[in-house]
């Protein structure tokens, strides 16, 4: 019989402490949801008692997803463990998870702890979340450069304590496949109860995703990655990867999970949409040259058989080819009906906001690719606030004149309009926002990248903003760059207001 591995994911934990990556409630909901579309086993929401941003996002996805486990991490202390069972227990499935580190180096220059003091704290936190919450995993930070003797005696005393999970994480991507292999088995075999045993591996060597196979084969039968594989420095174990894996070589690793692998280049572009950060084109499995087959030889041979160059179909991942969809006369209904084909849900309300969106792009452009509707639907139709409404735009530049930009906006019913000028056309429209607004935001990051092909693709852009030490993502679409541009600013600008 083949045996069941379990996906945790913690897009929203470690995933989201990395630079760039942080996301506010509603992006961190929302994205929770389609992990659940995905059908993880776990969602790792938070950490709990870092903020309470982090503690009101976790008590949300607790509230928002069913199916899914939810798990809040902890320091093994109580001020955490509270925190933590605080924010999950309104979850149909909650679970804490408290980690401690084990190392030598941690102990001796982070913790100052001795390995009786780690053994104690160990038992005795595991047991005081146990008496709150029933699902209870333990992470042994930076196991793997831990006595593995050590480490034994350390989850001998977490399952004393009553944990369900004992996890293994390579915090600094050390290890490599075959001796990550012998310590999960030399775990397995030497612990005193048969409880889940789970590998987080990080990617600083490269070897995250190769690391966590070895795990499973040595006796793992959970595994804790990521969306992209974003997270701390190099990133966590790519879940897509582990998953396709699996997948495209059951003939040799016969295990089963149950992730809806239609789902995963939705909830990859979900979180490029919502962080802004995208993955390299040649990234395995969601990279856009991924299912692309240059080379005249290659081509003809997947025109010949497509098995001669692909080793799983662009389907298998939800991918939709890119075909030209709609076009200005299509109505409200094509337009709702095309948007479930693409695999997604609004409501009454977001398929309005977003069919107008649509119409003014269709006006602007001929045709209207699958990728448009994608982004049109991802364009913050969501979140879309409406306080600031841009009215009108005027540029004035060329090679011998220094740029000005004038923005009429309508906020709250007002009327206000300010000119500016700037290094190029881009930084003086910014400026004139904020002289509209009076505020002075620091600009993070500023990109735009086009969604579809053509001289009419539409253009995405995004930028990233710092108030008061908040950083605020927006986003604007359009066939014009300069547009999308000023939109996004005032995206961000909106969400500041609110
Ligand atoms: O990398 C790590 O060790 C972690 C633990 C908290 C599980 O993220
Ligand atoms: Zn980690």
């Amino acid at each position: 019989m083949d045996r069941r591995i379990k996906f945790f994911d913690t897009t929203l934990r470690d995933g989201e402490q990395s630079p760039g990556c942080s996301m506010n409630l509603k992006e961190k909901v929302k994205m929770a949801k389609r992990l659940e579309k995905l059908n993880v086993d776990v969602i790792e929401a938070g950490f709990a008692i870092s903020s309470d941003g982090d503690f009101e996002s976790v008590k949300a996805i607790a509230e928002a997803v069913e199916k899914p486990v939810v798990a809040s991490l902890a320091r093994a202390l109580k001020k955490d463990i509270d925190r933590a069972y605080d924010a999950v227990k309104s979850a149909k499935h909650p679970r804490i998870h408290t980690f401690l580190a084990t190392s030598e180096i941690h102990r001796k220059y982070k913790l100052k702890m001795t390995k009786e003091e780690v053994l104690k704290r160990t038992y005795e936190m595991v047991k005081y979340a146990k008496e709150k919450c029933e699902d209870i995993e333990f992470s042994a930070e930076d196991a793997t450069r831990t006595e593995k003797e050590f480490l034994v005696e350390v989850f001998n005393k977490a399952i004393e304590g009553g944990a369900t999970v004992l996890n293994i994480p390579d915090t600094v991507g050390y290890t490599t496949p075959d001796e990550f292999y012998e310590l999960v088995a030399y775990v397995k075999n030497n612990i005193i109860e048969d409880v889940d045993i789970s590998v987080h591996c990080h990617n600083d060597l490269g070897l995250a995703v190769a690391n966590s196979i070895s795990a499973i084969k040595a006796g793992a039968n959970q595994v804790e990655c990521t969306i992209n594989g974003i997270g701390e420095r190099a990133g966590n174990a790519a879940l897509e990867e582990i998953v396709m894996i699996l997948d495209t070589r059951k003939d040799y690793f016969n295990y089963s999970n149950q992730i809806n692998t239609e789902e995963i280049m939705r909830a990859s572009k979900k979180l490029i949409s919502i962080t802004g950060i995208d993955v390299q084109p040649n990234k395995a499995i969601v990279g856009k040259n991924a299912f692309a087959h240059e080379a005249g030889i290659h081509q003809h041979g997947v025109l010949e058989n497509k098995s001669t160059y692909e080793i799983m179909t662009p389907k298998k991942i939800g991918l939709k080819e890119n075909k030209m969809v709609l076009g200005k006369h299509s109505g409200k209904h094509a337009f709702e009906e095309k948007i479930i084909k693409l695999g997604y849900n609004l409501n009454d309300e977001e398929i309005l906001k977003a069919f107008k969106i649509f119409k003014d792009v269709a006006d602007k452009k001929k045709e209207i690719y699958n990728s448009d509707i994608e982004a049109i639907i991802r364009d913050d139709i969501y979140e879309m606030v409406d306080k600031v409404i841009l009215e009108r735009y005027v540029v004035n530049c060329g090679n011998t004149i220094n740029p000005t930009v004038t923005i009429k906006v309508n906020y709250d019913n007002e009327i206000f309009e300010e000119v500016a000028s700037g290094d190029g056309v881009i930084d003086a429209a910014f400026n004139a926002i904020e002289k509209i607004f009076k505020i002075n935001f620091i600009l993070k990051d500023y990109k735009i990248k086009s969604v579809s092909k053509g001289k009419d693709a539409l253009g995405e852009a995004r930028v990233q903003i710092n108030y008061n030490g908040k950083i605020i993502n927006g986003k604007g679409l359009s066939t014009d760059v300069i547009e999308a541009s000023i939109k996004a600013y005032i995206n961000a600008v909106n969400k500041v207001l609110v």
